[in-house]
Protein backbone atom coordinates (compact mmCIF):
# COMPACT_ATOMS: atom_id res chain seq x y z
CA UNK A 1 0.00 0.00 0.00
CA UNK A 2 1.31 3.26 -1.04
CA UNK A 3 2.18 6.32 1.75
CA UNK A 4 -0.75 8.69 1.29
CA UNK A 5 1.34 11.89 2.61
CA UNK A 6 0.98 15.94 2.35
CA UNK A 7 3.69 17.43 -0.23
CA UNK A 8 5.43 18.87 2.86
CA UNK A 9 7.31 16.36 5.15
CA UNK A 10 8.03 18.42 8.23
CA UNK A 11 11.89 17.99 9.21
CA UNK A 12 12.12 16.67 12.16
CA UNK A 13 16.03 17.55 13.51
CA UNK A 14 15.26 20.98 15.07
CA UNK A 15 13.10 19.35 17.86
CA UNK A 16 15.38 19.52 21.12
CA UNK A 17 17.93 21.22 19.06
CA UNK A 18 17.10 24.73 17.77
CA UNK A 19 13.50 24.48 18.96
CA UNK A 20 12.72 23.38 22.59
CA UNK A 21 10.03 20.83 23.88
CA UNK A 22 7.57 23.69 23.45
CA UNK A 23 8.21 24.97 20.20
CA UNK A 24 8.33 21.70 18.70
CA UNK A 25 4.83 21.32 20.07
CA UNK A 26 3.61 24.37 18.64
CA UNK A 27 5.34 23.98 14.92
CA UNK A 28 4.01 20.43 15.13
CA UNK A 29 0.44 21.61 16.07
CA UNK A 30 0.42 24.36 13.31
CA UNK A 31 1.59 21.70 10.68
CA UNK A 32 -1.16 19.03 11.74
CA UNK A 33 -3.36 22.22 11.75
CA UNK A 34 -2.83 22.69 7.67
CA UNK A 35 -2.89 19.27 6.81
CA UNK A 36 0.12 18.27 6.86
CA UNK A 37 0.76 14.40 8.35
CA UNK A 38 4.24 13.39 7.34
CA UNK A 39 6.76 13.83 9.80
CA UNK A 40 10.72 13.13 9.54
CA UNK A 41 13.19 12.16 12.08
CA UNK A 42 16.31 10.02 12.91
CA UNK A 43 17.49 7.73 15.87
CA UNK A 44 20.79 10.02 16.01
CA UNK A 45 18.84 13.54 15.71
CA UNK A 46 20.11 15.47 17.18
CA UNK A 47 23.66 14.56 17.94
CA UNK A 48 24.93 14.71 20.74
CA UNK A 49 21.50 14.57 21.98
CA UNK A 50 21.07 11.73 20.09
CA UNK A 51 16.76 10.50 20.32
CA UNK A 52 15.64 13.78 21.74
CA UNK A 53 13.91 14.45 18.03
CA UNK A 54 12.08 11.04 18.47
CA UNK A 55 11.08 11.44 22.00
CA UNK A 56 9.56 14.78 21.55
CA UNK A 57 7.49 13.73 18.80
CA UNK A 58 6.41 10.34 20.55
CA UNK A 59 5.35 12.49 23.73
CA UNK A 60 3.65 15.40 21.32
CA UNK A 61 1.72 12.30 19.59
CA UNK A 62 0.83 10.98 22.79
CA UNK A 63 -0.23 14.36 23.96
CA UNK A 64 -2.74 14.77 21.17
CA UNK A 65 -3.58 11.20 20.33
CA UNK A 66 -3.11 11.14 16.76
CA UNK A 67 -0.56 8.59 15.92
CA UNK A 68 -3.29 6.97 13.64
CA UNK A 69 -3.36 9.66 11.31
CA UNK A 70 0.32 10.30 10.96
CA UNK A 71 3.05 9.05 9.00
CA UNK A 72 5.71 8.42 10.54
CA UNK A 73 9.60 8.33 8.71
CA UNK A 74 12.48 7.69 11.19
CA UNK A 75 16.25 6.36 10.05
CA UNK A 76 18.81 4.54 11.24
CA UNK A 77 22.40 3.77 10.58
CA UNK A 78 24.11 7.01 11.28
CA UNK A 79 24.99 5.40 14.60
CA UNK A 80 26.43 2.03 14.01
CA UNK A 81 25.77 1.02 10.98
CA UNK A 82 23.68 -0.80 8.33
CA UNK A 83 24.50 -4.18 10.00
CA UNK A 84 21.28 -6.49 10.96
CA UNK A 85 22.08 -6.69 14.19
CA UNK A 86 22.60 -2.70 14.68
CA UNK A 87 19.00 -2.41 12.81
CA UNK A 88 17.11 -4.69 14.94
CA UNK A 89 18.42 -3.13 17.89
CA UNK A 90 17.92 0.90 16.89
CA UNK A 91 13.95 0.06 15.45
CA UNK A 92 13.18 -1.47 19.15
CA UNK A 93 14.51 1.70 20.17
CA UNK A 94 12.75 4.16 18.07
CA UNK A 95 9.78 2.83 18.58
CA UNK A 96 9.92 3.11 22.46
CA UNK A 97 10.81 6.79 22.00
CA UNK A 98 8.58 7.45 19.66
CA UNK A 99 5.91 5.74 21.82
CA UNK A 100 4.46 3.74 18.77
CA UNK A 101 4.22 -0.01 17.93
CA UNK A 102 5.46 0.86 14.11
CA UNK A 103 7.30 3.22 12.15
CA UNK A 104 6.14 4.09 8.51
CA UNK A 105 8.34 5.07 6.70
CA UNK A 106 12.32 3.54 8.43
CA UNK A 107 15.43 4.70 6.36
CA UNK A 108 18.71 3.33 5.73
CA UNK A 109 20.23 6.97 6.79
CA UNK A 110 23.88 6.33 5.54
CA UNK A 111 25.13 3.58 3.43
CA UNK A 112 29.35 3.57 4.30
CA UNK A 113 29.31 0.28 1.64
CA UNK A 114 30.17 -1.41 4.74
CA UNK A 115 27.98 -3.66 4.75
CA UNK A 116 26.80 -5.98 1.96
CA UNK A 117 23.19 -4.43 0.48
CA UNK A 118 21.87 -7.84 0.85
CA UNK A 119 22.28 -8.18 4.57
CA UNK A 120 20.74 -4.26 5.03
CA UNK A 121 17.89 -5.62 2.61
CA UNK A 122 16.78 -8.81 4.75
CA UNK A 123 16.86 -6.70 8.01
CA UNK A 124 14.54 -4.60 6.87
CA UNK A 125 12.56 -6.90 5.74
CA UNK A 126 12.38 -9.04 9.10
CA UNK A 127 11.40 -5.80 10.36
CA UNK A 128 8.31 -5.67 7.97
CA UNK A 129 7.22 -8.65 8.23
CA UNK A 130 7.21 -8.45 12.35
CA UNK A 131 4.64 -5.42 11.53
CA UNK A 132 7.33 -2.78 12.91
CA UNK A 133 7.72 -1.22 9.89
CA UNK A 134 5.55 -0.83 7.12
CA UNK A 135 7.79 0.53 4.28
CA UNK A 136 11.47 0.88 3.96
CA UNK A 137 13.01 3.44 2.09
CA UNK A 138 17.33 4.94 1.73
CA UNK A 139 18.83 7.71 1.92
CA UNK A 140 22.71 8.69 1.89
CA UNK A 141 23.93 6.15 -0.66
CA UNK A 142 25.36 5.75 -3.87
CA UNK A 143 22.92 5.72 -7.25
CA UNK A 144 24.97 1.39 -7.63
CA UNK A 145 23.76 0.52 -4.55
CA UNK A 146 20.85 1.83 -4.40
CA UNK A 147 20.00 -0.08 -7.69
CA UNK A 148 21.40 -3.34 -6.56
CA UNK A 149 19.36 -3.14 -3.19
CA UNK A 150 16.39 -2.86 -5.65
CA UNK A 151 17.35 -5.65 -7.75
CA UNK A 152 18.00 -8.01 -4.83
CA UNK A 153 15.21 -7.56 -2.38
CA UNK A 154 12.82 -8.13 -6.52
CA UNK A 155 14.38 -10.87 -7.19
CA UNK A 156 14.23 -12.82 -3.37
CA UNK A 157 10.48 -11.23 -3.16
CA UNK A 158 12.20 -9.00 0.18
CA UNK A 159 10.92 -5.73 1.20
CA UNK A 160 11.78 -3.69 -1.54
CA UNK A 161 13.09 0.49 -1.11
CA UNK A 162 10.14 2.74 -1.97
CA UNK A 163 11.55 5.68 -1.07
CA UNK A 164 14.69 7.95 -2.13
CA UNK A 165 15.56 10.52 0.68
CA UNK A 166 18.49 12.48 -1.15
CA UNK A 167 20.14 16.00 -0.40
CA UNK A 168 18.00 18.34 -3.73
CA UNK A 169 17.46 21.87 -3.46
CA UNK A 170 17.78 24.82 -6.42
CA UNK A 171 21.72 25.20 -5.67
CA UNK A 172 22.44 21.65 -5.06
CA UNK A 173 21.24 19.65 -8.05
CA UNK A 174 23.72 17.42 -9.79
CA UNK A 175 24.40 14.94 -7.21
CA UNK A 176 20.49 14.23 -7.58
CA UNK A 177 19.75 14.44 -10.87
CA UNK A 178 22.96 12.94 -12.20
CA UNK A 179 22.79 10.16 -9.97
CA UNK A 180 20.02 9.04 -8.90
CA UNK A 181 17.62 10.63 -10.90
CA UNK A 182 17.54 7.56 -13.17
CA UNK A 183 17.55 4.72 -10.92
CA UNK A 184 14.25 6.93 -9.17
CA UNK A 185 12.60 6.32 -13.16
CA UNK A 186 13.36 3.14 -13.25
CA UNK A 187 12.25 1.47 -10.44
CA UNK A 188 9.45 4.42 -9.53
CA UNK A 189 10.78 5.39 -6.31
CA UNK A 190 9.09 8.42 -4.34
CA UNK A 191 11.89 11.52 -3.93
CA UNK A 192 11.54 13.14 0.28
CA UNK A 193 14.45 15.65 -0.86
CA UNK A 194 16.09 16.72 2.32
CA UNK A 195 17.76 19.99 3.14
CA UNK A 196 14.98 21.44 0.39
CA UNK A 197 15.48 25.19 1.72
CA UNK A 198 19.48 24.74 1.91
CA UNK A 199 19.56 25.38 5.57
CA UNK A 200 18.07 28.64 5.31
CA UNK A 201 19.37 29.94 2.13
CA UNK A 202 16.37 29.49 -0.02
CA UNK A 203 14.63 31.46 2.23
CA UNK A 204 16.40 34.80 1.61
CA UNK A 205 17.48 35.31 4.61
CA UNK A 206 21.12 35.20 3.64
CA UNK A 207 22.06 37.93 1.52
CA UNK A 208 25.74 39.59 0.30
CA UNK A 209 26.81 42.63 3.19
CA UNK A 210 23.37 41.27 5.65
CA UNK A 211 24.59 39.92 9.12
CA UNK A 212 24.06 35.85 9.02
CA UNK A 213 22.12 35.36 12.71
CA UNK A 214 23.21 33.62 15.28
CA UNK A 215 21.73 29.69 13.92
CA UNK A 216 24.15 26.94 13.64
CA UNK A 217 22.84 26.85 9.85
CA UNK A 218 24.23 30.06 9.24
CA UNK A 219 27.77 28.99 7.80
CA UNK A 220 26.76 26.54 5.83
CA UNK A 221 23.86 28.53 4.61
CA UNK A 222 25.56 31.20 3.88
CA UNK A 223 28.43 29.58 2.30
CA UNK A 224 25.78 29.36 -0.95
CA UNK A 225 26.01 33.22 -1.39
CA UNK A 226 28.43 32.93 -4.68
CA UNK A 227 27.72 33.75 -8.24
CA UNK A 228 25.23 31.06 -8.58
CA UNK A 229 22.95 31.77 -5.35
CA UNK A 230 22.65 35.41 -6.09
CA UNK A 231 21.20 34.21 -9.12
CA UNK A 232 19.29 31.63 -7.77
CA UNK A 233 17.86 34.14 -5.01
CA UNK A 234 17.09 37.17 -7.61
CA UNK A 235 14.56 33.84 -9.60
CA UNK A 236 13.38 32.88 -6.41
CA UNK A 237 12.24 36.93 -5.63
CA UNK A 238 11.06 36.99 -8.75
CA UNK A 239 8.63 34.30 -9.42
CA UNK A 240 8.08 34.97 -5.38
CA UNK A 241 6.88 38.58 -5.99
CA UNK A 242 4.85 37.23 -9.43
CA UNK A 243 2.84 34.65 -6.67
CA UNK A 244 2.96 36.92 -3.87
CA UNK A 245 4.34 34.19 -2.02
CA UNK A 246 7.34 34.37 0.22
CA UNK A 247 10.79 32.78 -1.31
CA UNK A 248 10.71 29.74 0.76
CA UNK A 249 7.86 28.63 -0.78
CA UNK A 250 8.81 29.06 -4.62
CA UNK A 251 12.14 26.59 -3.29
CA UNK A 252 9.14 24.31 -2.66
CA UNK A 253 6.91 24.17 -5.53
CA UNK A 254 10.32 24.22 -7.77
CA UNK A 255 11.00 21.20 -6.04
CA UNK A 256 7.75 19.62 -6.04
CA UNK A 257 7.71 20.22 -10.07
CA UNK A 258 10.74 17.52 -10.42
CA UNK A 259 10.15 13.94 -11.62
CA UNK A 260 9.78 11.67 -8.60
CA UNK A 261 9.52 14.18 -5.94
CA UNK A 262 6.67 13.80 -3.48
CA UNK A 263 7.01 15.64 -0.56
CA UNK A 264 10.09 17.63 0.03
CA UNK A 265 11.50 17.64 3.62
CA UNK A 266 12.55 21.23 5.28
CA UNK A 267 11.92 22.30 9.31
CA UNK A 268 11.40 25.36 10.72
CA UNK A 269 11.79 26.20 14.44
CA UNK A 270 9.00 28.78 15.12
CA UNK A 271 5.26 28.78 13.84
CA UNK A 272 6.55 31.60 11.52
CA UNK A 273 8.76 30.24 9.64
CA UNK A 274 6.77 26.99 8.75
CA UNK A 275 3.78 29.75 7.94
CA UNK A 276 6.19 30.76 5.28
CA UNK A 277 7.00 27.19 3.83
CA UNK A 278 3.59 25.63 3.61
CA UNK A 279 2.22 27.66 0.29
CA UNK A 280 4.80 25.92 -1.47
CA UNK A 281 2.80 23.01 -1.59
CA UNK A 282 -0.31 24.22 -3.13
CA UNK A 283 1.75 26.84 -5.27
CA UNK A 284 1.89 26.00 -9.24
CA UNK A 285 4.37 27.42 -10.99
CA UNK A 286 3.97 27.67 -14.79
CA UNK A 287 6.49 26.73 -17.14
CA UNK A 288 8.13 29.83 -17.91
CA UNK A 289 8.65 30.27 -14.37
CA UNK A 290 10.54 26.93 -13.62
CA UNK A 291 12.53 27.75 -16.77
CA UNK A 292 14.00 30.72 -14.82
CA UNK A 293 14.72 28.62 -11.65
CA UNK A 294 16.11 25.47 -14.04
CA UNK A 295 18.25 28.01 -16.08
CA UNK A 296 19.53 30.19 -12.84
CA UNK A 297 20.57 26.91 -10.87
CA UNK A 298 22.19 25.16 -13.71
N1 LIG B 1 18.91 12.11 5.31
C1 LIG B 1 19.80 12.98 5.76
O1 LIG B 1 20.99 12.70 5.82
C2 LIG B 1 19.34 14.33 6.20
C3 LIG B 1 20.28 15.36 6.35
C4 LIG B 1 19.82 16.61 6.74
C5 LIG B 1 18.48 16.82 6.98
N2 LIG B 1 17.58 15.78 6.87
C6 LIG B 1 16.12 15.97 7.13
O2 LIG B 1 15.67 17.06 6.36
C7 LIG B 1 15.12 18.06 7.22
C8 LIG B 1 15.37 19.40 6.62
O3 LIG B 1 16.74 19.74 6.72
P1 LIG B 1 17.19 20.92 7.64
O4 LIG B 1 16.16 21.11 8.67
O5 LIG B 1 18.53 20.63 8.17
O6 LIG B 1 17.33 22.13 6.63
P2 LIG B 1 16.33 22.95 5.71
O7 LIG B 1 14.96 22.39 5.77
O8 LIG B 1 16.99 23.11 4.41
O9 LIG B 1 16.34 24.36 6.44
C9 LIG B 1 15.48 24.56 7.52
C10 LIG B 1 15.95 25.71 8.38
O10 LIG B 1 15.85 26.94 7.66
C11 LIG B 1 15.41 27.96 8.54
N3 LIG B 1 14.08 28.39 8.08
C12 LIG B 1 13.00 27.60 7.75
N4 LIG B 1 11.96 28.35 7.35
C13 LIG B 1 12.38 29.63 7.42
C14 LIG B 1 11.76 30.86 7.11
N5 LIG B 1 10.50 30.91 6.68
N6 LIG B 1 12.47 32.00 7.28
C15 LIG B 1 13.74 31.95 7.71
N7 LIG B 1 14.40 30.82 8.02
C16 LIG B 1 13.72 29.65 7.87
C17 LIG B 1 15.38 27.33 9.93
O11 LIG B 1 16.70 27.41 10.47
P3 LIG B 1 17.23 28.55 11.49
O12 LIG B 1 17.31 27.91 12.80
O13 LIG B 1 18.55 28.91 10.91
O14 LIG B 1 16.26 29.69 11.45
C18 LIG B 1 15.08 25.88 9.59
O15 LIG B 1 15.39 25.02 10.63
C19 LIG B 1 15.74 17.78 8.59
O16 LIG B 1 14.97 18.31 9.65
C20 LIG B 1 15.80 16.30 8.58
O17 LIG B 1 14.52 15.77 8.92
C21 LIG B 1 18.00 14.55 6.46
Amino acid sequence: MDLDVYGLCLGGNVFGWTADREASFAVLDAYVEAGGNFIDTADTYMRPNMGISETIIGEWMTARSNRDSLVIATKVGSDGGLGAANIASHAVQSLERLQTDRIDLYYAHKDDGDVPVEETVRAFDALVREGRVLHVAMSNTTGERLAESLEFAQREGLAAYEWLQPHYNLVERAGYEQEFAPVVSRFGLDVAPYYALASGFLTGKYRAGSANGDSPRASKAASYLDARGEAVLAALDEVAAEHEVPVAAVAIAWLLTKPGVTAPIASARTVEQLQAVLPGVTLALSEDQITRLDEASA
